[in-house]
């Protein structure tokens, strides 16, 4: 009696097989099945000569022009990537390889592909979350990052990446090959996981830095600068707890300070008479906020060490610096003020919340611990998968950027050496000199 059933399901599960692979290798075989079809009609037709020309003619164009050996070397990439990606899907244990990820999209990045998922009801982007290592084996590849969309849970953003994106020494920066900057316009910063530039636009935005000894705040900060320098429509306020690390800028800027935490109060409180004469300002004018277009400067303030000026010995200097420093930050935004700070960790003890929590931006270099990083980027992020506690300790300047987009993004930030630096801030000072 059972001997018709399972026979019959056997039928089944080789046909489901065999539906499976046509559809698996549908476009190998449609682009095998084009030149065979046409030439077995053209052998009905014409005879031998022109079924064996005419494929043999249409194959050496395809390969002989370069869009259109380039449109099938895309066609096939993509094919492969499907493929071994579901493939890939169907081994993992659990959920996952029953209720596969539909791939909607496949985009070729520089050091990988871009595949955009749909899930299915009942699985999340946790289940793909805790996969990515599995699924990053099964490609083969160095790494697999699922990010889903913020607006709509169900959709994800899986990165492949194969090369290593931070694997050079060191990554050029665009402004070495610059004359000059409009810092109104985004600032190149790094190269994220898939080789493209980021960017960050500071107009209205105040930048908060912290990462581990070593990771590259400084240098990361220095980008900024740099970008601020080379505009000669910008004043630049530097503080600097080391002295050495942004004393290179001290000729582009209208004032610096060292480790003198008096000076810098006394710098602060001007720099809040200024605000509030600037606010002045833009009520006579009718306006709510410094726009390009009210071409009035912007000002950016530079605190490197910020932990030497709100967390020094001297307990009443350190409040009052936190408290000018906070004002600044709450109103200077719409007053033109941009503050970048850096710190090694800036938990509550060191920043105050009351001025940390104002940062609208955060940068979290390579940090020790999933709580340092969410003590940089906001709290919760390590849990959603972004902890600047998983990178590479090795590859310096590597961090996460929380910015525009709403999401950290992993990038390398550009790298920029004592001698990059130097030109740099002698360019700017020529450019401010008017010359
Ligand atoms: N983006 C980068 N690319 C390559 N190397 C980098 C990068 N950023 C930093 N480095 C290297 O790491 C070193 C330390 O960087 P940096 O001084 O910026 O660290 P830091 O986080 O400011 O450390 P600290 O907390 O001690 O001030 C640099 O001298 C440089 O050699
Ligand atoms: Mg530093």
């Amino acid at each position: 009696m059972n001997a018709p059933t399972n026979s019959r399901s056997m039928t089944d599960e080789m046909l489901d097989e065999l539906l499976r692979l046509l559809a698996v290798w549908r476009v190998e075989l449609g682009l095998f099945a084009l030149p065979t079809g046409l030439g077995v009609w053209l052998y009905v037709r014409f005879g031998l000569f022109f079924a064996i020309a005419a494929p043999v003619a249409l194959v050496t164009t395809v390969l002989c022009v370069g869009p259109l050996r380039r449109f099938l070397g895309r066609l096939l990439h993509r094919s492969s990537v499907r493929r071994h990606l579901e493939a890939a899907f169907h081994a993992l244990p659990g959920v996952l390889s029953e209720k596969r990820p539909h791939i909607v999209k496949i985009t070729r990045t520089t050091f990988g592909d871009r595949v955009e998922l749909v899930l299915w009801r009942g699985t999340s982007i946790d289940d793909l979350v805790k996969a990515e290592a599995v699924l990053a084996a099964s490609l083969g590849v160095r790494q697999v990052r699922c990010v889903a969309n913020s607006a709509k849970r169900n959709l994800v953003s899986l990165t492949i990446t194969r090369d290593d994106p931070f694997g050079v020494e060191a990554l050029r920066c665009p402004l070495l090959h610059m004359q000059r900057t409009c810092l109104w316009d985004a600032v190149p910063v790094g190269v994220n996981e898939e080789g493209e530039i980021v960017t960050l636009s500071l107009p209205e935005r105040n930048v908060l830095l912290g990462g581990e000894p070593g990771a590259g705040k400084s240098v990361a900060l220095s980008l900024l600068v740099a970008a601020a320098a080379l505009d000669p429509e910008v004043d630049l306020c530097l503080f600097d707890g080391k002295v050495v690390e942004l004393s290179a800028w001290s000729a582009c800027a209208r004032v610096f300070v060292g480790h003198d935490v008096q000076l810098a109060i006394t710098v602060l409180e001007e720099l809040t008479v200024e605000m509030d004469d600037r606010y002045d300002e833009l009520l006579r004018r009718g306006v709510r906020k410094v726009t390009r277009a009210e071409g009035l400067r912007l000002r950016v303030v530079v605190i490197d060490e910020l932990a030497l000026y709100v967390a020094g010995t001297d307990k009443k200097s350190a409040q009052r610096f936190a408290e000018l420093l906070r004002d600044l930050v709450a109103r200077g935004r719409a007053a033109g003020i941009i503050v970048l700070a850096a710190t090694q960790k800036p938990s509550t003890d060191i920043v105050p919340s009351t001025l940390r929590d104002l940062f609208g931006f955060r940068w979290a270099l390579r940090c020790a611990t999933r709580d340092a990083s969410d003590t940089v980027l906001g709290a919760g992020w390590a849990s959603e998968g972004f902890s600047a506690s998983n990178l590479n300790s090795a590859r310096r300047g590597v961090g996460l950027l929380l910015h525009e987009g709403g999401v950290p993004v992993q990038l390398r930030a550009f790298h920029l050496n004592d001698d990059d630096v130097r030109a740099l801030a002698e360019r700017a000072r020529q450019l401010r000199l008017g010359k």
